[in-house]
């Protein structure tokens, strides 16, 4: 395996999915950790991160001591670069305040970290870090690859197997990064691919056992890709003393829950109780209009309704969580400080501490993309696996103002209609996210002979990778003409419809 010394770096879970798309099987340590870290895992090679701090200020981070002594090999990246070099007896010189831009690396000797992507005497784009720089390299190192303004841009020592790098291989700014440190981990510290979604399954399978013995294990699963996943490996491993619970919250879309009831129960035979709570959720969140209460009241009720239903199963002594390695990232952080809320998510959050079982996180060490893997080996089909995401919340939050059934009615057929029209376009899988909002507002229309005074319904669609930022979908007017006329003629209640053009920041993709 591979260790991966984060610190502190905003790309740090980058370098990560590199090595594992590359197949080797890798964690990420903050440094403050990274002692213990290395002496658990005794990696075959470590990877440091950038980072925001400068190795010239009095008590900046530094990476253990071991690690050299140890003999791995090492892949140090950026803020990485300088802390060994600075470590191992090369200079270091203070300079700016890091920030980042294109650069073009030449060439200058071959070696192992370039096979097949970059030869001598030529010169390649890559996505330099500038800030400190060394000055002095340390004994045995030579530069093998460098630019006008970072002279030590590869500086290596191959006796050594330590390759340190000015540049972000792992951003996709540096065209053949993902090439490079798969270099590094197969060519140089010499791991094979073995990390595949299958030995994940088969491993992961035999923990599940391992830790829950003959127990009972309860799990929320929601129909988003993350419970499912996590709930047929559980399954898979413990069969029938695993227990679902589906609670509909009156919040899902069209015809949702039997849909998922129907697949997990039908196609994988899973014990899967649906509890139908929409009138408790509807009658308590009826009138309320703020966004944060009305995302606290379906929190509390979820988890209440959620220990009601697990206390009727009884006896389970573990919860099940689809957690993900991202959650569970130790974060370096710099600056500290308290960041605003700007909305509460509701997922299952608070409730292990409240339930006092054990937790039981299959997915703790994927990726998302490695979760929808392990879902199509699963068997999930693609249809599933590629569903655009869905708040906790639901159509709650889709609905400003105080909710009602009517609605909630009226909004689950236009988004039903808006997103059969995205399907039948072609455009599902090449939007992030796309629903339809009902607002709070009537205005006047004209049907027939008749005057109308109906809701407006807005149709949100977004471009995304991770859902931190957003832009809108620049949709052509003909299928935004088509779907708005289907929407009016087909769904009783709303006489216009508008487009959102918000791009998040500033605005949000959800309206609440
Ligand atoms: P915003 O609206 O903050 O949403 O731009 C970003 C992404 O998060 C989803 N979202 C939620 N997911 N529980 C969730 O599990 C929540 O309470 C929640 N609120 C927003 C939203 O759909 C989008 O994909």
């Amino acid at each position: 395996s591979i260790l991966i010394i984060d610190f502190g770096s905003q790309v740090t879970q980058l370098i990560a999915r590199r090595v594992r798309e590359a197949g080797v099987y890798c964690e990420i340590v903050p440094f403050q950790l990274a002692d213990d870290g290395f002496a658990r895992m005794k990696p075959k090679g470590v990877i440091f991160s950038g980072g925001p701090d400068s190795v010239t200020r009095e008590g900046s981070p530094r990476a253990p001591q071991a690690v050299f002594e140890s003999g791995v090999p090492i892949l140090a990246i950026c803020y990485g670069q300088q802390t060994l070099c600075l470590q191992i007896g090369g200079q270091v010189e203070g300079g700016h305040h890091r920030e980042f831009g294109r650069a073009d690396v030449e060439i200058l000797k071959s070696s192992p970290l370039f096979e097949g992507i970059w030869e001598v005497g030529k010169k390649y784009p890559v996505w330099m870090s500038h800030g400190d720089r060394v000055t002095v390299a340390p004994e045995g190192f030579e530069v093998i690859g460098t630019s006008p303004n970072a002279p030590f841009a590869i500086c290596v020592n191959e006796a050594k197997r330590y390759y340190t790098t000015m540049f972000h291989p792992e951003v996709v700014h540096t065209p053949d990064g993902a090439k490079l440190l798969s270099n590094f981990v197969h060519k140089i510290v010499g791991l094979k691919s073995d990390w595949s979604m299958a030995a994940y399954r088969a491993e992961m399978v035999q923990k599940i056992r391992d830790q829950v013995g003959s127990g009972k294990v309860i799990c929320a699963l929601s129909g988003g890709v993350d419970s499912s996943v996590a709930a047929l490996l559980i399954h898979e491993a413990i069969g029938d003393q695993l227990s679902c619970i589906l609670v509909d919250h009156g919040l899902m879309r069209m015809n949702e829950a039997a849909d998922v009831v129907a697949m997990f129960r039908e196609h994988y035979n899973l014990s899967l109780k649906l509890v139908d709570a929409s009138d408790r959720f509807i009658s308590q969140l009826e009138g309320e209009a703020d966004p944060e209460t009305k995302r606290k009241t379906i929190g509390r009720l979820f988890i209440e309704v959620f220990e009601e239903e697990a206390k009727k199963i009884g006896g389970a002594d573990f919860l099940a969580q689809g957690t993900l390695y991202p959650d569970v990232i130790e974060s370096v952080s710099f600056s500290g400080g308290p960041s605003v809320t700007i909305k509460s998510h509701h997922n299952v959050g608070g409730l292990p501490e409240r339930m006092n079982m054990q937790l039981v996180e299959p997915l703790r060490e994927l990726f998302k993309d490695e979760v929808r893997v392990l879902g199509r080996e699963l068997g999930l089909p693609d249809s599933f696996i590629g569903r655009h995401p869905f708040p906790g919340p639901g159509l709650a939050i889709r609905c400003p103002g105080g909710i009602t059934r009517e609605k909630l009615d009226i909004l689950r057929q236009a988004d039903a209609i808006y997103l059969d029209e995205i399907r039948k376009a072609g455009l599902y899988d090449t939007i992030w996210q796309a629903f339809a909002v009902l607002l709070p507002v009537q205005t006047v229309g004209v049907m027939g002979d008749g005057r109308t005074y109906e809701f407006v319904c807005a149709l949100r669609a977004v471009t995304s990778v991770d859902g931190m930022t957003a832009d809108f979908y620049p949709y052509d007017m003909d299928f935004l003409g088509k779907t708005a006329t289907r929407i009016i003629n087909e769904v009783k209640g709303i006489n216009r419809v508008v487009y959102d053009v918000t791009s998040k920041p500033p605005g949000t993709i959800e309206w609440e």
